[in-house]
């Protein structure tokens, strides 16, 4: 059995921040054991003073091969991003070996940002989507991992036939039994860029293995439109997963930014989690979602960087945008529409996507141990602060190198 004490905070789902001044968070390899005032029998105690011990986070929406274009092009809507920006990036994942440096080094700065969970968008290549679950798992992340899949509206240089995606698919599969801590999960890139064929045979595959679902719902009013001359039988983009199969508790769906209440309670009634993801709801100018209302409704919630249409792979960065982005709609609606707390916003980025792993909440009993130990000595203060306002203060505004070190699943990482 091991420790980490110093000063533990985390969030529970009803929004409360539960403070344990100076104690002991006691692991073992299979997970938490629980939060002591005293060592107990420790064979190690890492001992980290007044710092602050929270949970990692889990960043359940990126692209990894965007990467590479992190914080560029970012002065185009949706569509003509995808076609300008992004399927240039991705096409170059073409070639494995092009992949692999570029896929450590995210695995690298996502541990660095106290990012140890995700559910991440590889290209639609499936030898490098193979190379992104290998750095993943090699790096210690745990989490889901996607060949894309995509056999219309791509790019010359992004495309696949439905027979090449629908046999790469299965060869990718195959190819995941030998990870871990790494699972795939379907992708079909959103309704524009898979034929009805393609959604038909996944639909398929997520009935007959129970493997989840991640997508794109309702992020652009011009997406929304071209999803609606694509399927004329269905008048909600939400409809158009759900007849082939996709739709389901086990589903991620980035955005619904554009969602009607009637697709929210749809959302509501199978069990899909939403993926807010606000930092790129503001650099595509899609739209601020509507994040409290959701909450309000008893939507699931999850929160994602969305790299590279967002552009922070710091979650404390995506937590700040999702509190802005819940103010937004505050100003847009007036003040009937309460905006996100901290708390509440930083449970978003922490214990909401546990249900999704399967797993007890943070620093519970039974929860692999996921943490980060946040270093805020330097800042200045007038007065000695709370742990409370230290905590708010985490969320905004952080010291150089502040995250002194990370662990996740059960093991130290950084
Ligand atoms: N919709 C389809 N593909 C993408 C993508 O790569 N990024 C975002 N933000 N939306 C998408
Ligand atoms: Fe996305």
């Amino acid at each position: 059995m091991n420790a980490l004490k110093g000063n533990i905070l985390y969030v529970e789902p009803n929004g409360d921040l539960i403070i344990h001044p100076n104690s002991f968070l006691h692991y073992d390899e299979n997970g938490i054991l629980g939060i002591f005032d005293n060592a107990l029998n420790c064979e190690e105690i890492e001992d980290w003073g007044n710092r602050l011990i929270l949970p990692s986070f889990a960043d359940m929406h990126l692209h990894a091969p965007q990467y590479t274009m992190l914080g560029m092009g970012l002065d185009l809507p949706l569509l003509d991003w995808l076609k300008t920006y992004t399927f240039p990036a991705e096409a170059r994942f073409k070639d494995p070996e092009f992949a692999r440096p570029i896929y450590r080094k995210l695995a690298l700065e996502l541990i660095g940002n106290g990012t140890t969970k995700i559910s991440m968008f590889s290209s639609l290549h499936f030898e490098s989507t193979l190379v992104l679950m290998e750095e993943m798992e090699k790096a210690g992340l745990v989490g889901f991992v996607g060949k894309v899949n995509m056999d219309r509206n791509g790019s010359e240089e992004l495309h696949e036939s439905t027979e090449e995606s629908i046999e790469n698919t299965k060869k990718w599969i195959l190819s995941c039994d030998k990870f871990k801590h790494i699972k795939p999960i379907l992708t079909p890139r959103f309704t524009p860029s898979c034929t009805d064929e393609l959604m038909g045979w996944l639909g398929e595959v997520a009935r007959q293995t129970k493997l989840p679902i991640q997508s794109h719902l309702s992020e652009n009013e011009a997406e929304v439109q071209t999803v609606k001359n694509l399927h004329p039988d269905c008048s909600q983009y939400w409809q158009t997963y759900q007849k082939y199969g996709l739709w389901n508790e086990r589903t991620l769906m980035a955005h619904c930014v554009q969602s009607s209440d009637d697709e929210l309670l749809a959302i509501k009634k199978s069990g899909v989690t939403v993926v807010h993801c606000p930092s790129s709801n503001i650099n595509l100018f899609s739209g601020f979602a509507q994040v409290r209302h959701m909450l309000d409704l008893g939507v699931k919630v999850v929160l994602g960087s969305d790299i590279a249409g967002g552009n922070h792979l710091c979650m404390f960065d995506n937590i700040a945008s999702a509190i802005r982005v819940s103010k937004a709609r505050t100003i847009i609606e007036g003040p009937k529409t309460q905006f996100l707390t901290t708390e509440e916003a930083f449970f978003l980025a922490t214990g909401a996507s546990s249900s999704f792993f399967g797993e007890e909440l943070p620093f519970h009993q039974g929860a692999p141990l996921h943490a980060i130990v946040l270093d805020d000595a330097l800042l200045p203060n007038t007065k000695e602060l709370s742990l409370k306002e230290r905590f708010q203060r985490a969320i905004y505004r952080r010291q150089k190198d502040a995250i002194m070190a990370v662990y996740g699943n059960n093991k130290r990482l950084k």
